[in-house]
């Protein structure tokens, strides 16, 4: 008997659907009975969750297009290699850390400049990146990168990167979409890896991105395993004709090909297997699929809408440049200009988000559980957001904006109220949604890369 059984047993005597239960004034149960109508009412459970879900179209996630092996591990030996930062200290994945769910445990990431890893990477002058590192899970299915879809496809399915864009002969090499496309940007970023001097890289103008790019392909040009590796991942192709859109298709490749992952117990529950989720787990996916409102944002087979909401959060960290003193960050505004689309940011997918906190596009909520207590009076939780959960240098920089963002919280959280016990049983759903060969990343380390440089790794 498992223990989802004994807890469904209680439920049923409660409602004295079962002859010999709860009004039984002999004391003489039947247990083989009891057992049978728990799993009954159980089926039934997860039935309607299965419903519900497909209600919500969260169905199971497409596996990604298989992508050539020469190509992958020029994704991957770019993606390790420092030699992509102007200063040579910093690469990829040194916020996107295989170990720590291909994030890096900080509320917003720690950029060039700085040393250590994770929560030991220091900045010599307490200096962090704009936002939260997103993990890198499964984003063959997101076509919208980044908090605020600055990275997307247009209505005719064109990649655009508004902030620097692309020529038609860098899109036309782009075949994994946007995600081909998003590596191309983190190397212009003079917090993430160009620096602000000190380097060839960082002496280029910042509205001369294309330039950025050309003076980087020369760099990896110097290595000549690097021009092996691109020739072997572009048949036919000669370096000397390859741009910078060439290594970002490399890495879009390869982040899809090793970290798509859909064997969770959420996936297995879905291919037909009610015993994959605990009683509690179901319970709180009845929830998240129906009074708690998740889903209708939270919806398809990534767990995201790929639409942008506004839910409440504080803002904490350096900002984005907006506002008055630009510590502020408006989010969607920032691309369309719309000022009720203030403070909206992409509703994140939630594969495997057991394994990624911080949450938020700010990290301002440091774990799970009270990420999912925030949207029960969220108003409340906002106006008390205690920024004493955040590491100690962030917590002097929380924005008394609280209200501002009031103005346009989505109109879904206004009344919504969780009870304490729902929480628990959600946050426990969520967890169903960690496919566990995404705990334990360290195959996807390269022993070495083809600069010589150091690999950001931890132990
Ligand atoms: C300094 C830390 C840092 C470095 C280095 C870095 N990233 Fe990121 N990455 C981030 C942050 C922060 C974001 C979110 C950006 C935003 O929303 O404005 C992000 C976003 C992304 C996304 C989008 C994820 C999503 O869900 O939309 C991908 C993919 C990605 N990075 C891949 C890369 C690649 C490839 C490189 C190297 C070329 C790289 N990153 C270098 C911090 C970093
Ligand atoms: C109105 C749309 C909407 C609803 C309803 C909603 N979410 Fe979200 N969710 C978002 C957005 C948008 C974010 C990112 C907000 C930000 O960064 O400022 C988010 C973030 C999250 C995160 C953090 C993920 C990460 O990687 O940082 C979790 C977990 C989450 N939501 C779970 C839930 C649960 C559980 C519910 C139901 C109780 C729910 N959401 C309801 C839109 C929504």
């Amino acid at each position: 008997m498992t223990s989802r059984n004994l807890v469904g047993i209680a439920g049923i005597c409660a409602t004295l659907w079962l002859a010999g239960c709860g009004d039984d004034t002999t004391g003489m149960t039947d247990p083989h009975l009891e057992i049978q109508a728990a799993t009954v009412e159980t089926a039934a459970l997860a039935a309607e969750v299965r419903q519900l879900a497909a209600g919500s179209g969260i169905n199971s996630l497409q596996r990604p297009a298989p992508v050539r092996r020469e190509l992958s591990l020029l994704g991957q030996a770019l993606a390790f290699d420092k030699v992509l930062s102007g200063n040579r200290d910093i690469s990829c994945m040194t916020c996107h850390l295989p170990k720590l769910g291909t994030t890096d445990a900080r509320s917003v990431a720690v950029g060039q400049g700085a040393t250590g890893l994770g929560t030991g990477r220091v900045h010599p002058q307490g200096k962090f990146v704009h936002r939260n590192a997103p993990p890198l899970f499964n984003l063959h299915a997101m076509p919208l990168l980044t908090w605020d879809g600055r990275v997307f496809r247009d209505g005719k399915g064109v990649v655009r990167t508004p902030g620097a864009p692309l020529l038609a002969s860098q899109r036309a090499v782009l075949e994994f979409g946007t995600l081909s496309a998003l590596g191309m940007f983190p190397v212009l970023s003079r917090s993430e890896m160009r620096g602000d001097a000190g380097n060839e890289l960082a002496a280029i103008p910042d509205s001369l991105h294309q330039r950025t790019w050309k003076f980087l392909m020369r760099r990896l040009g110097l290595i000549p395993e690097y021009r092996t590796m691109f020739e072997s991942a572009y048949p036919g192709q000669s370096f000397d004709n390859m741009n910078f859109a060439h290594a970002g298709n490399a890495m879009g490749g390869w982040i899809a090909a090793v970290f798509a992952f859909s064997n969770s117990p959420w996936d297995r529950f879905l291919a037909g297997n009610d015993d994959a989720l605990t009683e509690v787990q179901l319970r709180g996916a009845k929830a998240f699929l129906g009074t708690a409102k998740c889903a209708q944002c939270h919806s398809g087979p990534s767990f995201s809408d790929g639409k942008f909401h506004n839910v409440a959060v504080a803002q904490v960290g350096p900002g984005f440049g907006n506002g008055s003193d630009g510590r502020d960050d408006f989010g969607r505004m920032r691309q369309t200009g719309n000022p009720a689309h203030r403070y909206a940011f992409r509703t994140p997918p939630l594969r495997n988000v057991e394994l990624t906190a911080p949450y938020g596009h700010d990290g301002a909520i440091v774990d799970l559980r009270s990420w999912v207590d925030h949207y029960s009076q969220s108003a409340t939780k906002l106006r008390a957001y205690d920024p004493t959960q955040l590491e100690p240098l962030l917590q002097g920089t929380l924005l008394p904006t609280a209200e501002d963002i009031l103005l346009t919280r989505d109109s879904r959280l206004r009344t919504l109220v969780l009870q304490p016990q729902t929480v628990d049983e959600i946050t426990e759903f969520l967890k169903s949604l960690t496919d566990p060969a995404a705990r334990d990343l360290r195959t996807v380390v390269p022993v070495r890369v083809p600069s010589g440089l150091p690999i950001d790794d931890l132990p």
